[in-house]
């Protein structure tokens, strides 16, 4: 058998295999149920929200978001605090401005219908190769193919592709082979919905089996298919570089009252987390995890009294792990913080916090009376 004929074979057999195990394995979840999958904003919206976030943390998120701006309309007219505030807590905010500014360019240009060619898709602000080819796929079954993380991670395992699938080359391969896939299974008709169930296979098998770590293949549908499964080297594949190791970092901020009003501030334009709300703070280099309160505040121009401890949140951003030191102080001396606002407390839980933040506010909450 040609080479050709005998990739074709084995498209045509992994395809095969994934639909009906799709049919019968995937999660109930909702922007897959009626009507929702049908709608293109509301795969927009999930696929937006799984961008770099697991789909147990976005459950709760699109369920409110869907309910509080159903419409692309409600979107593009919505206030700054309103979007950020239903995005709290999930993180990567440019997604969500990037989301009202393609709104705002459906309206305009598209007459408020999320557009179905796929390069107006691609054209809209926040959305890359992969996003419009899930919401071509699963909300218009368009044969447009998807790679992402667990994509890759599928198809370098069943083809046994050992080269770096970051680097050009491989990468355009695994594209060749998602589209092969995709378009292979719209020729098929498997399903009345085949590119939409196809490509959903993809992800679904990367989440609950073809896992980085431990992964399933005693139940994997393309077992028989896997060269990397034959050959044992599944534990060696996707072969990408380890990430690097977490920087520490240790921040002190400071929940400071005054008159029974608390000082917080607004993170500005292009900084992590900007427009969210936080309580003033610096970071101390070197401070490994141990926050020297003192400094820090003499570094904010703070004068205090009756200092007391309120909590330490660490979390972890992309390359740093971080340290947040809390600690309430009543000040009635000068101030250098020129770019923040006194709030009664009641109307800071209105506003969108940082993650971190977020969590200082619930423990100060604890120590108000
Ligand atoms: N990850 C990215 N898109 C997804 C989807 N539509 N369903 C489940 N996980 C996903």
């Amino acid at each position: 058998m040609s080479e050709p004929r005998r990739y074709t074979a084995k498209i045509q057999a992994i395809v095969n295999a994934l639909i009906p195990w799709y049919l019968k394995n995937s999660r109930d979840l909702p922007w897959r149920r009626e009507p929702y999958f049908k709608d293109p904003y509301c795969v927009y919206v999930s696929e937006i929200m799984l961008q770099q976030t697991q789909v147990k943390t976005v459950l709760p998120f699109w369920d409110r978001w869907m309910r509080e701006l159903p419409t692309i309309e409600s979107v593009a007219r919505a206030r700054s605090q309103k979007i950020h505030k239903l995005w709290e807590g999930l993180g990567y905010y440019t997604r969500v401005r990037n989301m009202q500014k393609a709104a705002r360019l459906i309206l305009q240009k598209h007459d408020g219908r999320f557009p179905k060619l796929f390069e107006d898709i691609l054209a809209l602000p926040g959305i890359g190769r992969y996003t419009a080819g899930a919401i071509s796929s699963i909300a218009f079954n368009q044969p447009m193919p998807i790679l992402d993380g667990n994509v890759m991670r599928v198809v370098t395992r069943i083809f046994g592709i050992s080269e770096n699938p970051r680097e050009k080359e491989t990468n355009q391969q695994l594209w060749q082979i998602a589209e092969d896939l995709v378009v292979r299974a719209n020729e098929s008709r498997n399903s009345k919905l085949a590119c939409s169930h196809l490509n959903q296979s993809l992800m679904e098998l990367g989440a609950l089996v073809c896992a980085p770590r431990n992964p399933q293949c005693g139940a994997c549908p393309a077992r028989k298919l896997c060269v990397a499964f034959k050959e044992d080297r599944v534990a060696e594949l996707p072969n990408i570089e380890k990430r690097e190791k977490a920087t520490a970092r240790t921040f002190v901020a400071f929940v400071l009252e005054r008159d029974g009003q608390y000082l917080v501030r607004r993170r500005p334009n292009g900084v992590v987390n900007a427009h969210m709300w936080e309580f003033p703070n610096v970071e101390v280099p070197g401070a490994n995890g141990h926050a020297p309160f003192a400094s820090a505040a003499k570094e904010l121009g703070i004068e205090f009294h009756n200092a007391r401890p309120i909590c330490t949140v660490k979390h972890t951003i992309t390359r740093y792990r971080m340290t947040l030191e809390a600690f309430g102080v009543q000040s009635n001396g000068t101030l250098r913080i020129s770019d923040g606002v006194w709030f009664p407390y009641a109307k800071l839980d209105s506003l969108p916090f940082t993650s971190a933040h977020r969590k200082v506010l619930a423990a100060a909450r604890t120590k108000i009376s």
